[in-house]
C-alpha cells in the first residue's frame, strides 16, 4: 500500500491552509525577533531561546563513559548557537540504564563526562566568541519498567504490563506474581539522586533536570494511583519522591546548581498496531483509567491538565527553575511524544495527521506556560514542522504558550539550526529532520556485541548511513 505523505508544503502559507483545514491553533510567524531575545532561567541568562533536547545517541562505553561518537554530537550541538543544551539521558546506575550504552554518572565516569561538557562549551566559544550565556544541563534517569537489565516497575499496569517483557529474546512478559519495586529500594534511589545531582554540580554543570517524562520510574511514579505504600495512592504520595530529592538537593547544595525536570503532562493510553492496515490503534482499555498522569480518567484517550498544572506549581514552590514539557511513550505511544512522517521498522503508521499532534504539544504546553508566565518553560514536538519550527516557536513565544522553543531530532539532523536562523532568519530546507526515524530504529537495534547500535540522523549526517545498513539486516518487524 502507498502510504500518504503528509509534509508537502511548498510555502509557508501552503502550511497555514492545512492548519486551518485540520482546524488547528497553530500559528506561523515569518519574521523572526522574540526567539533571538534572552531568557532567565534561575540565575542564568541564555542569550536566545532555541533549545537542544535530549537526545542520547545509545554510543556509550560499557561502563557509561561518552565515546568518540558522544562527544562528536555534543560539540555539534555546542557549535550549532542554541543556548539552552539540554544534556541527553545518563543513567544514576547502571541498573537503571534503558540500554547497554547510555551514559552512567558515577565517580567512574564523572572526569569523562566533564571533559565532553568542557568540550561543548569551548566548541561553542570558537563559534560565537563566548560560552558565558550557554546553558548546559544533565539529564538524570532511571528507566524503570524500561531498564535494560530487567523492569523495575512502580505499579502494575493492566494494558503496559503485557507488553513489559521479562524475557526480551522470547518476547515473555512479566508475570502476575512480578513484583514492584519497594518502599524501601525508592528511598535508597532518593540517596542515588541526591549523590549524582552533587556530581553534575562540581562537574560543571548548570542545571540538572530531575527526568520525570517518558513514562520511565520518575515519571511512573506521578502515575502511580494504584500503588500502596508512602509512594502510591494520592498526589502528595505519587509525588513524594520529586519532593524529596529536591529538599534534600537543595539542602546539600543551595541554589547555585539550578534544578529543572522534564516532566510529562500527559501520558496517553497504549497503542498497538492494526495488523490489517499497519496504522497505530488503542489497546483495550478499562474505563475509568487512573493509569495515566495528565489523561482524564473518565475519557483517557483525552489529556485532564489538573495534576500536571498542580505539579508544576508545586515544584516551582519548591525550587524548580526550568521546566520542559513532553508527552506519551517512545514505547508504546511514539506518535505522541514524536509526531512522524513514517514510523521505524517495528512501529506502526501514524494514527492521526502529525500536525494534530504538533498541535497537541504546543496547546498542552501552552497551557502550562500560561499558568505560570514566570517560569521558564521549554516546548517540545516541533522537528515534524521542518524548516517551519522557527515560526511556530517564534509565534508561540510571542503569545505567551512557551519561553524557549527546542527540538530534538531536528537537532540530530541540523545541529546548527540556531545558527542559520540567528543568521538568515530561516531554516535550510536541505538540513532539516524528515522525520522518517531512521534514529528511533537504529535505537531499537541491538544485535550486536555491544548490546546496542549507536544513533543518529541517517539521511543527514552520512557517517550514519553504514552503521544503519548494518543495523538493519538485524531488525525485524513487531508482531503485536
Ligand atoms: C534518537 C532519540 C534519542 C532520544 N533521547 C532522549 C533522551 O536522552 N532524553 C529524553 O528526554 N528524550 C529523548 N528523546 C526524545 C526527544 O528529546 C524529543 O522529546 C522527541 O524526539 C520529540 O521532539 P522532536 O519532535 O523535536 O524530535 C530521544 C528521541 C530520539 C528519537
Ligand atoms: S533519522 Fe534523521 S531525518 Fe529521520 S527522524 Fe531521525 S533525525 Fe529525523
Amino acid at each position: 500500500m502507498l502510504k500518504k505523505k503528509h509534509f508537502r508544503y511548498r510555502d509557508i502559507d501552503a502550511l497555514r491552509a492545512e492548519i486551518d483545514e485540520l482546524g488547528l491553533s497553530i500559528r506561523l510567524e515569518e519574521k523572526i525577533g522574540k526567539l533571538l531575545e534572552p531568557v532567565q532561567i534561575g540565575h542564568k541568562t541564555a542569550d536566545n531561546r532555541f533549545g537542544i533536547h535530549p537526545m542520547e545517541g545509545c554510543d556509550g562505553t560499557l561502563d557509561g563513559k561518552p565515546s568518540e561518537l558522544t562527544i562528536r554530537r555534543w560539540e555539534r550541538f555546542g557549535q550549532g548557537g542554541a543556548k539552552l543544551i539540554w544534556g541527553e539521558a545518563t543513567a544514576i546506575l547502571d541498573e537503571a540504564k534503558a540500554n547497554s550504552r547510555q551514559l552512567i554518572i558515577n565517580g567512574n565516569t564523572a572526569s569523562s563526562i566533564e571533559s565532553m561538557l568542557n568540550l561543548t562549551r569551548d566548541a561553542h566559544r570558537k563559534v560565537f566568541g563566548s560560552n558565558e550565556e550557554v546553558i548546559v544541563g544533565m539529564q538524570l534517569t532511571h528507566s524503570g519498567r524500561y531498564s535494560y537489565r530487567k523492569p523495575l516497575i512502580a505499579f502494575r499496569h493492566p494494558v503496559v504490563d503485557k507488553t513489559t517483557l521479562i524475557d526480551k529474546k522470547k518476547k515473555i512478559p512479566i508475570p502476575d506474581d512480578y513484583p514492584v519495586v519497594s518502599d524501601d529500594y525508592l528511598e535508597r534511589m532518593e540517596d542515588i539522586y541526591v549523590d549524582s545531582a552533587k556530581l553534575a554540580w562540581k562537574m560543571g554543570f548548570d542545571f540538572v533536570d530531575l527526568k520525570q517524562c517518558h513514562t520511565y520510574l520518575l515519571s511512573e511514579l506521578l502515575t502511580a494511583k494504584t500503588r500502596e505504600g508512602k509512594y502510591g495512592g494520592s498526589f502528595e504520595n505519587r509525588t513524594r519522591f520529586i519532593r524529596n530529592i529536591i529538599g534534600k538537593i537543595r539542602a546539600e547544595i543551595g541554589d547555585e546548581l539550578i534544578l529543572a525536570t522534564r516532566l510529562n503532562v500527559y501520558d496517553g493510553v497504549a497503542y498497538m498496531e492494526d495488523p490489517e492496515t499497519t496504522v497505530g490503534i488503542p489497546r483495550n482499555h478499562p474505563t475509568p483509567y487512573p493509569y495515566g498522569f495528565g489523561v482524564d480518567e473518565n475519557n483517557p484517550p483525552e489529556p485532564d491538565m489538573m495534576e500536571p498544572i498542580k505539579l508544576i506549581g508545586m515544584l516551582k514552590e519548591i525550587g524548580i527553575k526550568l521546566v520542559n514539557v513532553s508527552m506519551g511513550s517512545p514505547y508504546f505511544n511514539p506518535h505522541i511524544g514524536r509526531p512522524f512522517e513514517r514510523p521505524p521498522i517495528d512501529g506502526y503508521e501514524t494514527p492521526e495527521h502529525p500536525l494534530i499532534g504538533v498541535e497537541r504539544h504546543i496547546r498542552l504546553t501552552g497551557e502550562i506556560q500560561r499558568a505560570y508566565p514566570e517560569l521558564p518553560v521549554v516546548g517540545t514536538g516541533y522537528s515534524w514542522l521542518q524548516r517551519f519550527i522557527v515560526n511556530a516557536g517564534e509565534a508561540n513565544i510571542e503569545d505567551g504558550r512557551v519561553s524557549i522553543v527546542a527540538v530534538g531530532r531536528g537537532a540530530l539532523a541540523y545541529p546548527d539550526y540556531a545558527k542559520d536562523t540567528m543568521e538568515t532568519g530561516e531554516m535550510i530546507r536541505k538540513k532539516v529532520c524528515v522525520a522518517v526515524s531512521y534514529c528511533t530504529a537504529l535505537m531499537r537495534a541491538k544485535a550486536n556485541p555491544l548490546g546496542q547500535f549507536p544513533t543518529g540522523c541517517v539521511p543527514r549526517d552520512k557517517i550514519y548511513a553504514p552503521i544503519y545498513k548494518d543495523a538493519e539486516k538485524t531488525l525485524v518487524k513487531r508482531k503485536t
